[in-house]
């Protein structure tokens, strides 16, 4: 299983548990952040992430890490963790996984801009992780990464996230 606290990010206080005397020491890890913690069973398989920009998904990123997950260093600190954007999947599968970081998108209310990260299990199926409402806006980050990819350079995306903010009146 993977261990987490229930609301950081960039995967701080998260372990991978694999028998169960590890259990003690991720459960300390992830409340030293925070005192709601849960854990989900462990998926093995292909990670992506979908952008979301105007209510649309922009190209599907495939992560790919030599660590145990998509942890902080492989985040920040290594250079040997690759991104594959397109993400060499087929044009129903990359359909498929845009319209589920869509409507999960849409089931948590969210609208604008943000991105859905998924993890495929061995018989293919997307497992939703989680949804960012805010995520990250560095020329590193993956959502200038996905804009790029659709043709959309750093300032373009910019702006494009500001026009999301304008708020639309009904009188
Ligand atoms: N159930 C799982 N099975 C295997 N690996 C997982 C699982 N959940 C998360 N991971 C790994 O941990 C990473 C971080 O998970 P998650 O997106 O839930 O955390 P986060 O801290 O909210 O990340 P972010 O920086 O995207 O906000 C994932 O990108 C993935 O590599
Ligand atoms: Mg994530």
């Amino acid at each position: 299983m993977i261990v987490k606290p229930a609301s950081q990010g960039s995967s701080v206080g998260m372990s991978r548990v694999e028998r169960a005397s590890e259990l003690p020491a991720a459960w300390r890890a992830a409340t030293q952040h925070e005192p709601v913690a849960f854990a989900e069973p462990w998926i093995t398989g292909a990670e992506y992430t979908v952008a979301i920009l105007q209510g649309k998904a922009l190209p599907a990123i495939r992560i790919e890490t030599p660590r145990s997950f998509y942890d902080y260093e492989a985040k920040y600190l290594r250079n040997d963790t690759r991104y594959f954007c397109p993400s060499g999947l087929a044009v129903a599968a990359e359909a498929d996984l845009a319209a589920l970081a869509l409507s999960a998108f849409d089931a948590c209310g969210a609208e604008g801009w943000g991105r859905a990260d998924f993890m495929m299990d061995s018989q293919g199926r997307a497992l939703l992780l989680e949804i960012n409402t805010v995520p990250g806006m560095t020329d590193h980050s993956l959502v200038p990464m996905a804009a790029r990819a659709a043709g959309i350079d750093f300032d373009e995306l910019v702006w494009r996230v500001l026009e999301t903010s304008l708020v639309r009146t009904t009188c």
